[in-house]
């Protein structure tokens, strides 16, 4: 595989420059004696492999004394590999610096928000943003890149380990002053910084950028919004440089070398600016069984697409280096076991949103360390079963089909607006126990998941033009130039929906000063907001509420019905609770109400409202979703919008994408639970994966999964 051109711009709709889908696993061969090596090769071969990834945790073989490198045994290893015709993608080491590192250098640790100072024995123990780290980082980058720059069977590299996913944040006096100078280059002047954190509220402001300090939150009560919001624009700021630092040496070495990141946590990382920008794609670590929204939202095949279309949304397609593969745990936590074709569901699951590339994590499990019993695809007796059989299965299907996915993207005829660093931290600044922009924006993809409808994620930059509706969920940064790309979007026949709080505050995080949503987009929507205010949750009695404030307070219980403050919204002849916040609309002349409070004092006030902007239409709806209003508010905005689902009348469980490009047409029907399943209303298309012509309907069996290319017209 080669990505010699340079990286397009990053879009929701780029698929990854390549003509090999990559089929592997991350591999350790530091892990097990050689004589494993030769069946190891053979037995990825037989299994339709292409590739590997090795090293991330390798830095004390690499370079067992300071400045002394030794690549022997990575080099024996990638040429057992070679021979069975398996490339390998190498990474930078640093997410484990070498003991001796940590020695003589202790300034690199890492600080926790208590002062403990972070120690070696595990990982992501160094702190990116230090300047003796950093150069170290550039010192192992570079050794590696000149040993392996005419290699020809290094393909890639993969920068670091799941940056920030351990720990983002650094309290060590050296992460103060590279803030200081961080915001010495950003402000120029104390003066500027004290007007953007408001420095004249509680005496929080600085005579100079030296006497700055981390933002220790309740020490003893709460920050500035805008000191916290700078804290984590330095974070991603810092995050960004210590990777570029690398890139820069990697495309020197070799420009032909496609360059990645796998992304775990997703903490404190600007995904729009140098972090993509330096990169080919974006590598996405997929263990759909680990993640908290499993239980908050219900499914491990919703988490799944959850974090995948989150991640699409970022730069476009991308793969998976880190595709879970059976039972998983630390000391301190285990996850479930993919059950019997569940892992080949999963990694058609990646597919069906995106990836171009899936490595199933990991070959085999370590017989040692903190991970113990993270299976990978043999077990620990080097005994190949089901793992192995379905990954081979896997690997065969797809390198059968891969030119017809590769060149595909993900459709979308719903974006909801995602991907904005400034704004997820604003709400994180100032959260007041309500959902963040992610969990609002979850409500409707769920319900777009379970519907069939195609859903993901866009920024208002990206191109709208292959969207037919975009949600914006509270966005409270909101920029103007935004303002006139959604307007395009309308003009051209899309549907715009704003919703409570978006453009309410500047990039300081000042609140304006002007009704909301602001000028622009109060203009565009024809609506201004008159009065704010909090609802209770919708399952709660208004008064005191658990989820918001956890259980320290005590509730009060059986309210008579009079006492709770639940507010009514109407769309239509229907009526919901509402949840979060209310806000009461002025309509400009020309704005419509579509729905409006509908008890207590805002009986009859505006709650959404609808202006025509040329073809298309802009809602702004002033309250959050719930899982009541999503389908009333979005049932009319859809059915005017023609979204419908890709496949009607979807059996719970089963998920739909469709990858297109052109006139191909790639329709994934996947079957996530563990019961056969019968899919009507399709389309005609040729199914890939069993080589039958399907029309109407579809058996699959438990975890089954069906790729439909559809034929022109159809
Ligand atoms: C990932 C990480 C791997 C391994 C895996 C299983 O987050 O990149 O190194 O730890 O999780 O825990």
């Amino acid at each position: 595989m080669t990505t010699k051109s340079p990286p397009s711009p990053i879009s929701v709709w780029r698929p990854i420059d390549t003509d090999t889908f990559l089929l592997g696993v991350p591999h350790y061969p530091e892990h097990v004696d050689e004589s494993y090596w030769e069946r190891d090769a053979e037995r990825m071969a037989a299994a339709g492999f292409n590739v590997v990834r090795m090293a991330e945790f390798a830095w004390h073989i690499m370079e067992p004394r300071e400045g002394v490198f030794d690549f022997d045994l990575f080099d024996r290893a990638i040429a057992v590999l070679a021979r069975h015709g398996i490339k390998t993608i190498l990474c930078t080491p640093t997410a484990t610096p070498p003991r001796w590192l940590t020695l003589h250098y202790p300034e690199v640790l890492r600080v926790d928000v208590n002062g403990r100072q972070m120690s070696h024995g595990s990982r992501q123990h160094a702190d990116t943003c230090n300047p003796v780290f950093r150069a170290h980082s550039r010192r192992i980058t570079q050794a590696m890149a000149d040993h392996y720059r005419d290699h020809p069977d290094i393909i890639g590299w993969q920068t670091d380990n799941e940056l920030n996913t351990s720990e983002s944040k650094s309290y060590s006096a050296s992460a103060r002053r590279e803030f200081q100078q961080f915001l010495e280059e950003k402000y120029g002047e104390i003066g500027a910084l004290n007007h953007a954190w408001g420095g004249d509220f509680w005496a929080s402001g600085y005579q100079s950028f030296d006497q700055v300090v981390l933002p220790l939150d309740n020490a003893p009560v709460s920050l500035s919004p805008g000191h916290l919001q700078d804290y984590h624009r330095f974070l991603a700021f810092a995050t960004a440089r210590f990777q570029h630092d690398q890139v820069v040496i990697l495309r020197q070495g070799n420009p032909d070398w496609f360059i990645f990141h796998n992304l775990g946590r997703l903490e404190d990382i600007d995904f729009r600016g140098q972090f993509s920008a330096d990169l080919d794609f974006l590598g996405y670590d997929i263990y759909p069984m680990l993640y908290d929204e499993m239980q908050r939202t219900g499914g491990i095949g919703y988490t799944q697409a959850l974090h995948l279309d989150v991640c699409r949304g970022h730069t476009g397609n991308f793969i998976v280096p880190e595709q879970q593969s059976g039972f998983g745990s630390q000391p301190g936590f285990a996850t479930l076991t993919p059950e019997p074709g569940e892992m080949r569901r999963m990694a058609y699951s990646s597919v069906a949103r995106g990836a171009d590339g899936v490595m199933f994590f990991r070959w085999r499990p370590a017989h040692f360390g903190a991970e113990i019993y993270w299976m990978g695809i043999l077990d620990h007796d080097d005994i190949p079963r089901r793992r192995y059989d379905e990954a081979r299965q896997f690997a065969g299907e797809i390198n059968a089909i891969k030119d017809k996915l590769l060149g595909t993207h993900v459709r979308m005829d719903v974006g909801i607006a995602g991907g904005d660093f400034d704004n997820q931290e604003a709400h994180k600044t100032y959260p007041m126990g309500l959902p963040s922009p992610h969990d609002d924006a979850i409500i409707l993809h769920r319900h777009c998941y379970r519907s069939g409808i195609a859903c993901g994620f866009i920024h208002p930059e990206d191109d709208l033009s292959k969207l037919k509706v975009l949600y914006v969920p509270h966005w409270l940064m909101w920029k103007d130039e935004w303002t006139d790309r959604i307007e395009q979007f309308a003009r051209n026949g899309g549907t715009v929906v704003l919703s409570a709080r978006t453009g309410s505050r500047d990039e300081n995080n000042h609140v304006i000063r002007t009704p909301a949503p602001g000028h622009s987009l109060a203009s565009l929507a024809g609506v201004a907001v008159e009065e704010f205010g909090l609802l209770a949750g919708v399952e709660s009695d208004g008064l005191f509420d658990s989820a918001r404030y956890g259980d320290s307070l005590t509730r009060v219980r059986q309210l008579p019905e009079s006492a709770r403050r639940r507010y009514h919204i109407k769309l239509g002849n229907h009526e919901v609770v509402a949840g979060h916040m209310y806000e009461l609309l002025v309509p400009e002349q020309g704005t419509e109400v579509l729905g409006g409070w509908s008890n207590r004092f805002a009986d009859g006030r505006a709650a959404v409202t609808v202006r025509t902007v040329g073809k298309g239409r802009v809602i702004y709806a002033g309250t959050y979703l719930t899982d009541a209003l999503v389908p009333l508010l979005f049932g009319e905005i859809f059915a005017k919008a023609d979204v419908s689902p890709l496949v009607e009348a979807l059996p719970e469980g089963v998920e739909v994408t469709m990858r297109v490009e052109g006139d191909r047409r790639l329709l994934f029907v996947l079957n996530t639970t563990h019961v056969p399943q019968q899919v009507s209303h399709l389309p005609q298309g040729h199914e890939l994966l069993g080589g039958e012509t399907v029309a109407g309907a579809l058996d699959l069996g438990p975890y089954g999964c069906a790729i439909l290319e559809l034929g022109a017209g159809a």
